[in-house]
């Protein structure tokens, strides 16, 4: 049986499936390797400095010269979340979009902010491609994931950059690109009017309880979006990480990083695969896998945890997201799998208009 659904499924987050327990957890998409010495030094050295109000124009300027942007174009933010709240608030937004199925905390802040949303579906049988197309005209703010949680899907910049009308604002949320080795498919470095991308330090870097990020766009969209800002958001300690995220040491750290997560993907697809799971090819640090209505609670009973995919607009209760971990975590997976009842036969991906006003 599956679970019910929980009462606010657009605020339901991964790590509520493993707070407070001892599962194995593949639920969270957090890196799961030690801090390296250069970024646990500069977390510690930052509290020699938290005896004055914060100032995040460092760390600002260290983002700007790694992607070879002026600091105007720059804004750290506590995390890329508090982002999405900035943007739900910049304007009185029409037809705010956001493109589903993915991270649902942007179509949160909007709706908090008063706004009514719109869905726009990519679909399983299309491997979760956008169409911009199927953006509506008057849309006036389009949000969407690249690479996308929770399907994996990196899509191609032009489908991303065809997005863009005059008077609209594309947010791309790239809180995962630093998983893809060579950052491919990155528009951080391409300023262009009316794109915002988002970038987030916490996965990658295994911080989350560091709201370290930040977003790029044009000079007047980022003033507009620090307007917005509640003074000081960005932490001492955030800002430090900020900074120290952006040396040639950290950004080839990242790289490696990045290709050993693709590595240990390719052991989790060939063993789902050899398993009879279904999954959906992926170029990030989780991927979607058919485990069948029932599966992930299956799993749960054998320790470990995945994520539940019910509370994302566009996905049922037969798909889990499962994080790319190293072989002998992935073998604990398989080995549950293997444990478990049998799973019923994989129900049918249900057809859903494309797109969906929300009430
Ligand atoms: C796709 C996506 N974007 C943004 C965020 C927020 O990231 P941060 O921890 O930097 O606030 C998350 C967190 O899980 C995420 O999955």
């Amino acid at each position: 049986m599956a679970e019910a659904l929980p009462t606010d499924p657009l605020r339901h987050h991964g790590d509520v499936e493993v707070r407070g327990s001892d599962l194995l957890d593949l639920a969270v998409n957090v890196y799961p390797g030690p801090r390296p010495g250069w970024l646990d030094a500069a977390l510690r050295a930052s509290l020699d400095d938290v005896g004055a109000y914060p100032d995040p124009t460092r760390a600002e300027r260290a983002v700007a010269a790694r992607h070879a942007r002026p600091a105007s174009e720059v804004l750290a933010t506590a995390g890329a979340a508090e982002a999405f709240s900035l943007v739900a608030r910049l304007r009185p937004w029409r037809r705010p979009v956001v493109v589903h199925p993915q991270f649902t905390e942007p179509h949160a802040a909007l709706e908090q902010a008063g706004h009514r949303v719109t869905s726009v579906l990519t679909r399983a049988a299309d491997g979760f491609a956008l169409d911009p197309a199927a953006v509506p005209d008057d849309a006036d703010l389009v949000v969407v994931g690249n690479p996308t949680n929770p399907t994996g899907r990196l899509h191609p910049v032009d489908d991303l950059l065809a997005l863009r009308r005059p008077g609209r604002l594309v947010l791309v949320d790239e809180a995962f690109i630093d998983t893809v080795p060579g950052e491919a498919g990155t528009l951080a470095g391409a300023p262009a009017e009316g794109l915002v991308v988002l970038r987030s330090l916490t996965k990658h870097w295994s911080i989350p309880g560091v709201r370290a990020g930040y977003l790029l766009g044009t000079p007047d969209v980022v003033a507009a979006l620090r307007r917005g800002q509640v003074p000081w958001s960005v932490s001492t300690t955030a800002a430090a990480a900020i900074e120290a995220c952006c040396t040639p040491l950290a950004l080839a750290e990242a790289e490696r990083r990045a290709r050993t997560i693709a590595g240990w993907r390719t052991h989790l697809v060939d063993s789902l695969t050899a398993l009879g799971t279904t999954t959906l090819p992926s170029r990030t640090s989780f991927l979607l896998a058919r485990l069948g209505e029932g599966g992930r609670e299956r799993l749960r009973a054998q320790g470990v945890a995945v994520r539940r995919c019910d509370t994302f607009p566009g996905l049922d209760a037969g798909w889990a997201r499962v994080a790319v971990r190293p072989p002998d975590v992935t073998d604990r997976l398989v080995a549950a799998l293997r444990a478990g009842p049998a799973a019923p036969a994989p129900a049918p991906a249900p057809v859903q208009p494309r797109v969906q006003e929300d009430p």
